[in-house]
C-alpha cells in the first residue's frame, strides 16, 4: 500500500472539471469494514453506472495494518485526504469524534459528504444540516438505517409519499439475531449473544445494541426524514431486549406471535402535536410482516399517504451491501442531486398512545390462575383478551396475557398490584396491532 503522510504534490483546493469519462474522486475516511468494502466494490462500474469511482485516499489510524484491499494510498493525516482532490467525500470511521470535525472539514470545503453514521447524524445532525445549507453541499446518509435497503432516497425524493403517519420497524440485526435466536434454540439472552458475537453480528460490547440505543437513534433519522422534525434520541422511551426469557418467546407464540426489537412512531404527519415513539421489545402478532423479519434481517413498515401499508425489509447491515448503497450516494452526491439531509424543526416527543400489551407473569407455587389475575388486573381497568401457560419448563410457572389497548401509567399500575397481591413477577410488553 501507498503511504500518503506526504503532503501531495499537486495540492489544489478547487474541485478538478469532470467530463463523463474522467473518474469521480472519492476520499475515504476509514478503511476498515465498510470503508474497505467500498473500495472493493468502487474497482467495479455496473451497467447504469455514469462513472467510474477511484479512491483518492484513506484515512486510517495505523497504516501498517494488514488490510483487505490493496492499492488504496493510505494516510492518517486527514488533510492528505482533502489534498488528495476528492470530488466526494466517504465517511466511515463511525462515531462522534473526529467523524463530525472531519464531516464540517469537507462540508467547509465544499466537498458533497456520504456518510453510514446514525450516531453522527442523530447527535449532531443538526450543526451538520446548517453547515451543508451554507455551504450548498449535499449529506447522503441511505445507509444509516437498514443500509442493505435504499428507501430513503426514494422518500426523500417524494414529499407527497413521504407524508407516513406512522413506522413501525426492526433496524437492529443483532437484537433481532439474539431473539430469534432464542425462539429457534430455547437458549437464554446470554449464550445467544455470545453466538451472535462468535458470528460477527455483534460488537464486543453490545451495549448500544442490546440496550436499543442503536435503534433509538435510528429513529430519530427516521422522524427527522418523514416527520422533518428533530428529535433526541434519548427522549426516546427505550427498552432494549435484555428482559426477554425463553419462556417469554414460547408463551408469545403460543399466542400466535413473537417478541422482536422493534421501533414505532406515530403522529407523523401532525405539524404540531407530539410524535409517540418507542424502541425497545414487543409482542409482533404472527400476522404482522415484521414476524417474518429473522435474525440479521431489517424491515420497516410505513402507514403511507392514502391509507396504504407498505414494507421493505432486507439486509440491515454487512459490509457489502452497506457499500453498494454508499457507493450509489457517491454517485448522486457527485452529480449534484438535490436531497441531501435537512434542517428540520424542533419535535416533542410523548409517550407512544395505548397500545396493547403482551403481560408475563411468573410466580412461586402455587400460582394463581388465569382468571384470577384476569380479575385483578380488571380492578384496575385493564381487560384480558387471551391468556396463554402455564409452562412450568423452567421449574416456576408463567402465564402471559394479552391485554386490550391502555396506557403505559394504566398496565404499569396493575401489574404493580398484580406482582404484590400474588407475589409474581411481572413483566408487560407493548403489543403491535396485528395489521400490516
Ligand atoms: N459494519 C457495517 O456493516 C455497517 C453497516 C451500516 C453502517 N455502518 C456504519 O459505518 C461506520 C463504519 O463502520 P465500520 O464497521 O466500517 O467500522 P470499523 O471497521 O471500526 O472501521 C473504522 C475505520 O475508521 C478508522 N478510524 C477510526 N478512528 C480513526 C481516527 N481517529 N483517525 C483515523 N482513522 C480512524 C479505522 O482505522 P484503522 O483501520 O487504522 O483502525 C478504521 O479504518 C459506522 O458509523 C457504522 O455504524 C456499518
Amino acid at each position: 500500500m501507498t503511504a500518503v503522510d506526504a503532503p501531495c504534490p499537486d495540492v489544489r483546493l478547487t474541485r478538478p472539471v469532470r467530463t463523463p469519462s474522467t473518474p469521480i474522486r472519492v476520499g475515504l475516511l476509514g478503511l476498515g469494514h465498510v470503508g474497505s468494502a467500498v473500495a472493493r466494490l468502487a474497482r467495479t462500474r455496473p451497467p447504469a453506472a455514469r462513472a467510474n469511482i477511484e479512491i483518492a485516499a484513506a484515512l486510517v489510524r495505523d497504516p501498517l495494518r494488514i488490510r483487505a484491499v490493496q492499492d488504496v494510498p493510505l494516510t492518517t493525516d486527514p488533510d492528505a485526504v482533502f489534498l488528495a482532490r476528492p470530488a466526494v467525500v466517504v465517511e466511515a470511521l463511525g462515531g462522534l469524534e473526529p467523524a463530525r470535525t472531519l464531516v464540517l472539514e469537507a462540508i467547509a470545503r465544499g466537498l458533497p459528504v456520504v456518510t453510514a453514521n446514525k450516531s453522527l447524524l442523530a447527535h449532531h445532525g443538526d450543526e451538520i444540516a446548517e453547515a451543508a445549507a451554507l455551504a450548498g453541499v449535499a449529506v447522503r446518509y441511505e445507509a444509516s438505517v437498514i443500509a442493505g435497503v435504499p428507501f430513503l432516497g426514494t422518500f426523500a425524493r417524494r414529499p407527497y409519499a413521504s407524508a407516513v403517519s406512522a413506522i413501525t420497524a426492526i433496524v437492529n440485526g443483532t437484537s433481532n439475531f439474539v431473539l430469534s435466536r432464542m425462539q429457534d434454540l430455547a437458549v437464554e439472552f446470554g449464550s445467544a449473544l455470545s453466538d451472535a458475537q462468535r458470528r460477527g453480528f455483534a460488537e464486543p460490547d453490545p451495549f448500544k445494541d442490546v440496550e436499543g440505543v442503536d435503534a433509538a437513534e435510528k429513529l430519530a433519522i427516521l422522524i427527522r426524514l418523514f416527520a422533518g422534525r428533530r428529535v433526541a434520541p434519548s427522549d426516546i422511551e427505550t427498552t432494549g431486549i435484555r428482559p426477554v426469557t425463553p419462556v417469554d418467546l414460547r408463551l408469545a407464540r403460543e399466542l400466535g406471535g413473537t417478541l422482536k426489537p422493534v421501533v414505532t412512531a406515530e403522529g407523523l404527519t401532525s405539524t404540531t402535536g407530539p410524535i409517540g415513539a418507542f424502541a425497545g421489545s414487543a409482542f409482533v402478532p404472527g400476522t404482522h410482516s415484521l414476524a417474518r423479519v429473522h435474525y440479521v434481517s431489517n424491515g420497516i413498515c410505513l402507514r403511507a399517504a392514502g391509507g396504504s401499508e407498505l414494507c421493505f425489509t432486507g439486509p440491515g447491515a454487512g459490509p457489502d451491501v452497506t457499500a453498494v448503497t454508499v457507493l450509489d450516494d457517491v454517485l448522486d452526491a457527485a452529480t449534484g442531486r438535490a436531497e441531501s439531509w435537512a434542517s428540520a424543526a424542533t419535535g416533542s416527543l410523548a409517550v407512544p398512545p395505548n397500545t396493547t400489551w403482551f403481560v408475563r407473569v411468573t410466580s412461586a407455587v402455587p400460582q394463581p390462575s388465569s382468571a384470577d389475575i384476569a380479575t385483578l388486573l380488571a380492578a384496575h381497568g385493564v381487560w384480558t383478551e387471551r391468556s396463554a401457560g402455564p409452562d412450568t419448563r423452567d421449574g416456576r410457572p408463567s402465564l402471559a396475557l394479552l391485554v386490550r389497548s391502555c396506557s403505559r401509567p394504566r398496565i404499569e399500575r396493575a401489574a404493580s398490584a398484580l406482582a404484590a397481591a400474588t407475589g409474581s413477577s411481572v413483566h408487560a410488553y407493548r403489543a403491535l396491532e396485528a395489521g400490516s
